[in-house]
Formats: structure tokens, C-alpha cells, sequence
């Protein structure tokens, strides 16, 4: 195990009732909001009237920019920044899933700062202040209700990437497990993949001696196995919903779960590039890349692909060997994304093999990714040719 420094600031309410206390967490951050949504689905809901009453209640402001893309966009970022800054706006508050939260976060680090915002993603800055930020998640996948990363996509530039800091930490989040009983299917089905990728991305590490992290990694494995097909069969199962959103929570908060252990995210860097071509949802990228990876890299520490085979899948190790153990259990990650609704190979999201060099070469601008076995660019462009 690692030495490790680990902080983690941001207060969560969770559970069925606490969207009512959210006025009264907000009003503590001063009386000028801006609020922060995705394209509509929290106007259809009534979450919008509900949110905007209870700020109104505690004689807030409220200033608005609606509309953020999945794959959050760049240019509304900007936007939030200049409207945030003519009107003092004091404190941000996202209400909605990860694209909403992230472009929020980008807004929070953004006002304060003097340069453009896009300094921190291309790493020419560092975040040194923020203004305070809320969320209310109505979509469990991300994490970033209770972690320091931001995603944004360059839409310009065809650029997806991410800025994490301890600045970007929310303040509070409200984890309200009904408000996601309207998340589709093929959503829930990309938060699922989002959350066990998570998950993945620290397990498959080769630091040695750390048996609590990776019990506590495949606890999270299994409960999101154990709950996704039935939120998927009845949305509006609360059990199911809340041991999603405590998952998702868990799996993306500052590293919790997996404290002194490198993690890859090599995977994360290679689906980044292709949302940011082809605006796919970053589920159904990982869902077709990581199984992927897995066959590419599972040879670096066999050992650890069969007790994931062994444990999280409850494949039977008895006359196999290893590398057999291991197989199976990255095939039965494969038959899972596939039970659940994820497509498995690019050409299925219209992703063909054109780009390739291009996002090859852009995962790996700014050196080798990954840690548990280091990927350079033939390496990035094999694993997109395995995805085709
Ligand atoms: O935009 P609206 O109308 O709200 O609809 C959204 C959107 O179409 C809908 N939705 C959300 N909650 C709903 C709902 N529909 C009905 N009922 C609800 N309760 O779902 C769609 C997807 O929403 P989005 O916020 O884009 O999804 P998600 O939470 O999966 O976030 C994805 C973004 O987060 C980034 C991804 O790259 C992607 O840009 N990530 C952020 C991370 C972080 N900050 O730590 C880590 C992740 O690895 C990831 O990269
Ligand atoms: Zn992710």
C-alpha cells in the first residue's frame, strides 16, 4: 500500500425527502444563485419548480442558464462565467446529472480566475479559488456530486477533457434516490457502465498489499450488478435506485475506496476522444472500450484479473488456470454491458475507423497513459481497432 493523502469536503444528504432542506443549504452561500440544468428533463419532472420555489422561499436570486449539453460544452461554460460575473452571482448550484454538475464546477473555478477557463483543461493553470457550489443529482453515474473532477468538451476543437482539484469539490450535494426514477434506460444503462468502469480503473492497479481497497472496490462491483437490472426492470424500485446513487457515489469520490493504490484511467482518456469527436454518451464509450482494454492488458497481473473472475462473477476456478479464470471474467463484464443494453463495438454508434490516429495521438498529447501497463500511442490505436 502507498503512502496517501486523503480529504474529502463535501457534506451529502442523502435519501427520499431531502430535496426539501435544499433551500436552507443554499441560503447559507448568499442571495445570488446561478442555477445550472441540462436540456429539459428537470422542467418535465417539476424538479425546476420545486428548486427555483424553494430558493425564491429564502429571498435568493436566482440567474439561470439551462441547456447544458451532455458532453458539456465549452462555450456555455463560458457563457455561465460572463453571466456569474456581470450579475456577483455568489454561489452556483447544479440540478441535474454529470454533464450539468461538471459544466457547473467549470463555472465555479472559472470566475475567480483571470484567464480563460479552458487554461485548467489543457493543464496551463491551476484552479486556486472557487466560488462555493451545490448540486442536486438527478442521474447516479459520475461521482461528481462528491469529487473535484470536471469534464468539458471543446466542441470547437473536438477536444474532450477533464480538470480535477480540490477546489471543484461541491459544498453539498443532495442525493435524493427518487429523483432519478425518470432516468431512462439506455441513461441508467450508461451510469451503470460509468460507475463499475470507476471502479475498474482503480482495482486493476498493481500496487501490492492492499486487501481492504479491493474488497471495498468489489463490494461496490457487486451491488451495482446486484441493482442495475432491476432499476432497469422497474424504475422506480427505491432500493434499486439508492444502491445505484450510493454506488456511483462511492465509486468516482476522491479515490475512498482504493486510498493508496495508483489507479489507470487509461480507458477514460481513450473514450474521452471519441465523445469529443462523436458525441456519444461516455457510458457507451466505456462500455465498448473497457472490455476491450481489459483483453489487452490483463497479462500485466493475471493474478488480479482471476480473483475479480473469482469474486465479482463467482467464476469457478477448479482445473482452470489462471489466464482461463481471468478470461471468463472479463467475458462475463462483456455479457453484463450486453444484458444491460450496451452496444459492444464502435460501428454500432457510428464510429468508424477514420479518426483513430487523430484520437490516438490526442490521448496521449501529453505522454504514455495508464499505470497498470503504460499506453502509448500503436497501443491506444490497437485497443480502438479491437473496438470496431
Ligand atoms: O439534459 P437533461 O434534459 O437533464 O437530460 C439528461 C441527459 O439527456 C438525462 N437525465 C438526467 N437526469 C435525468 C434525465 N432524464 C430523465 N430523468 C432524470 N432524472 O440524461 C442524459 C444524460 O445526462 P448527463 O448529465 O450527460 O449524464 P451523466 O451523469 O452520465 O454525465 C456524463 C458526463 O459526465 C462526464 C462524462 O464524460 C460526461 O460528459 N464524467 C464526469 C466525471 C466526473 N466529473 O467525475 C467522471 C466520469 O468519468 C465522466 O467522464
Ligand atoms: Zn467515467
Amino acid at each position: 500500500m502507498n503512502n496517501f493523502d486523503f480529504q474529502n469536503p463535501t457534506r451529502i444528504l442523502f435519501g427520499e425527502g431531502t430535496l426539501a432542506k435544499l433551500g436552507q443549504e443554499a441560503a447559507a452561500y448568499g442571495s445570488k444563485v446561478l442555477l445550472m440544468y441540462g436540456g429539459g428533463s428537470i422542467k418535465r419532472t417539476g424538479l425546476y419548480d420545486n428548486v427555483t420555489a424553494q430558493l425564491r422561499e429564502r429571498g435568493i436570486e436566482v440567474f439561470e442558464v439551462g441547456g447544458v449539453e451532455p458532453n458539456p460544452r465549452l462555450s456555455t461554460v463560458r457563457k455561465a462565467i460572463e453571466i456569474s460575473r456581470a450579475n456577483g452571482v455568489q454561489f452556483i448550484l447544479a440540478v441535474g446529472g454529470g454533464s450539468a454538475i461538471d459544466a457547473a464546477k467549470a463555472v465555479a473555478i472559472g470566475v475567480p480566475y483571470e484567464g480563460d477557463v479552458w487554461d485548467f483543461f489543457v493543464q496551463k493553470a491551476q484552479a486556486k479559488s472557487a466560488l462555493p457550489l451545490g448540486t442536486v443529482l438527478t442521474l447516479s453515474a459520475t461521482g461528481t456530486e462528491m469529487n473535484g473532477n470536471t469534464v468539458i468538451t471543446n466542441w470547437e476543437e473536438n477536444l474532450k477533457k477533464g480538470y480535477g482539484s480540490l477546489h471543484a469539490y461541491p459544498k453539498f450535494s443532495i442525493l435524493d434516490p427518487t429523483l432519478t426514477y425518470t432516468v431512462p434506460a439506455d441513461q441508467t444503462m450508461n451510469g451503470t457502465v460509468d460507475m463499475m468502469t470507476h471502479v475498474f480503473e482503480q482495482y486493476f492497479s498493481l500496487t501490492p498489499d492492499t486487501p481492504l481497497q479491493e474488497r471495498m472496490c468489489e463490494s461496490v462491483l457487486q451491488t451495482v450488478i446486484e441493482n442495475a437490472e432491476s432499476a432497469l426492470a422497474n424504475p422506480e424500485d427505491y432500493v434499486a435506485r439508492a444502491n445505484l446513487m450510493l454506488c456511483g457515489t462511492y465509486a468516482l469520490n476522491g479515490g475512498f475506496i482504493s486510498v493508496g493504490m495508483r489507479g489507470d484511467w487509461a480507458s477514460h482518456g481513450i473514450e474521452h476522444e471519441v465523445s469529443g469527436i462523436y458525441d456519444i454518451p461516455h457510458g457507451t464509450g466505456l462500455a465498448i472500450i473497457y472490455p476491450n482494454w481489459m483483453k489487452y492488458v490483463y497479462r500485466e497481473r493475471i493474478e488480479r484479473f482471476a480473483q475479480y473472475a473469482v469474486r465479482v462473477w463467482k467464476v469457478n476456478p477448479d482445473g482452470k488456470t489462471d489466464e482461463e479464470v481471468a478470461l471468463a471474467g472479463i467475458q462475463a463484464t462483456r455479457d453484463f454491458f450486453t444484458r444491460i443494453g450496451a452496444p459492444s463495438k464502435l460501428s454500432e454508434v457510428g464510429v468508424g475507423d477514420e479518426k483513430i490516429d487523430v484520437m490516438a495521438a490526442e490521448a496521449v498529447r501529453f505522454g504514455p497513459i495508464g499505470s497498470f501497463k503504460k499506453l502509448n500511442k500503436d497501443d491506444v490505436a490497437e485497443i480502438y481497432r479491437m473496438s470496431l
